[in-house]
């Protein structure tokens, strides 16, 4: 997100905290973040705070020592995108009726960037007509309203007011930041380990995080994409907007897979599958006694090579993941072959830098002309936008005939 110049406006609501983690994730991404806050956010968070994780001055009044006299107009018009966050209910009200009494206010006024606002106030105030025909309001004139999440609020109540978590404002703004250059294509997307029980308690599986796929799902449906993100157990929270579904098991995932895949454009099988699975799962936990015992284990079905046999006529382009310890590229080539891929990934998972639950990788991109090329050891989300612009490319072959 380099080059990417972002402008946070700040409004005097308890969530004003979560302000601050949302500059220094966008800081993170390389976006170079300004601050705005109105008077009541600094009774909140001072501007201090914001200057330390943004590295740029704070302006908090109009008229004070912090900006030049016009920056007001300046800022909503030299940056890429305006974030209220969190925005109030009063602030709200000024926004729809074009009230400009403070440098935030009229600095969106004065805005030609998009605006994307946060609503973070009491249930009984996000419900008030007054607020709900202002944010319409808004709508219709091309702000980008984020629903507010549910749940327990500083006030005591429960129920829809809450500022989103940061990570999703933060996914939010970086779609509106991104060229939108895979819209109208559809992405299936797999991700994570299988799960496949012994007994109530117990299962195998491996040591996938699903970090990968979910990477590759996030920078899709980014760039515009419709996703669906089919996923095994993780510990990663389900990104928003996209469609996920949930499995567990192998036999889970080759149905979900199935289901999803009319009308995809392109299909990346990122998630570690189970290749065997327990003959049988106990009903009851397994109890200990004796001193060994075995457990059988049968094939589950290769959802990857299915697909690629049965693909045939249909344009998606298929691509998979080799996890390799050992012969990386002569191992990936043969699961190119034997599964009918357009290309595969192929990363070294022995390297404690790459592979399973790691936030880097270094994989090479391996071709059904036997054409292979490299990418430098780099973020998980990197290698997504590298993997999806190679997928793109294959995909607009296919259509070129
Ligand atoms: N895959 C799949 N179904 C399986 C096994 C693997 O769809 N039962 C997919 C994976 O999602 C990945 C690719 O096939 O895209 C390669 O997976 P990998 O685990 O590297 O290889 P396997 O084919 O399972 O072979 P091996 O375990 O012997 O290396």
């Amino acid at each position: 997100m380099k080059g990417k110049e972002v402008i946070i406006g700040v409004t005097g609501g308890i969530a004003a905290y979560k302000a601050a983690e949302l500059v220094r994730l966008l800081v993170k991404d390389d976006i170079l973040v300004k601050v705005a806050m109105t008077k009541s956010a600094t009774k909140f968070v001072t501007p201090l705070t914001f200057e330390a994780l943004s590295g740029e001055r704070v302006i908090h009044d109009m008229f004070g020592q912090e900006g030049t006299v016009i920056d007001h107009i300046h800022w909503g018009q030299e940056s890429d995108l305006i974030i209220i966050a969190p925005a109030t209910a009063n602030f709200i009200g000024k926004m729809a009726h074009g009230i400009g009494d403070d440098f935030l206010s009229t600095c969106v006024l004065a805005a030609t960037a998009k605006t994307l606002v946060c609503p973070s106030m009491n249930t009984r105030m996000f419900e008030n007509p007054a607020v709900q025909e202002n944010l319409s309001l808004l709508k219709r004139r091309g702000f980008i309203i984020m629903e507010p999440g549910q749940g327990a609020l500083a006030c005591g109540t429960e129920g829809p007011g809450r500022l989103p978590e940061p990570d999703e404002i933060l996914e939010q703004a970086k779609r509106l930041l991104s060229d939108q250059d895979l819209s109208g294509l559809k992405i299936l997307v797999t991700a994570g380990p299988t799960t496949e029980p012994i007994d109530p308690v117990r299962y195998i599986s491996n040591r996938s995080s699903g970090k990968m796929g979910y990477a590759l799902a996030k920078a899709a449906a980014r760039r515009g994409a419709e996703v669906i993100l089919v996923s095994g157990p993780t510990c990663l929270n389900p990104p928003p907007g996209l469609g996920f579904c949930p499995v567990i098991t192998a036999e889970d995932m080759r149905r979900s897979v199935f289901e999803n895949r009319p009308g995809c454009d392109i299909i990346i099988k990122a998630a570690a599958v189970s290749d065997y699975r327990p003959r049988d799962c106990a009903v009851q936990k397994i109890k200990k006694g004796a001193e060994s015992i075995s457990l059988e284990l049968v094939k589950n079905p290769d959802i990857l090579a299915e697909l690629g046999s049965t693909i045939e006529g249909s344009p998606s382009v298929l691509v998979g993941f080799a996890a390799e310890t050992e012969n990386l590229i002569a191992n990936a080539e043969k699961k190119l072959k034997a599964k009918s891929l357009d290309m595969i990934v192929a990363n070294d998972v022995s390297r404690k830098d790459a592979g399973f639950e790691t936030d880097t990788n270094m994989v090479k991109f391996i071709y059904r002309d036997g054409h292979i090329d490299d990418s430098p050891l780099m973020t998980k989300d990197k290698v997504a936008d590298l993997v999806l612009d190679r997928a793109k490319a294959l995909r607009e072959a296919v259509l070129e005939g």
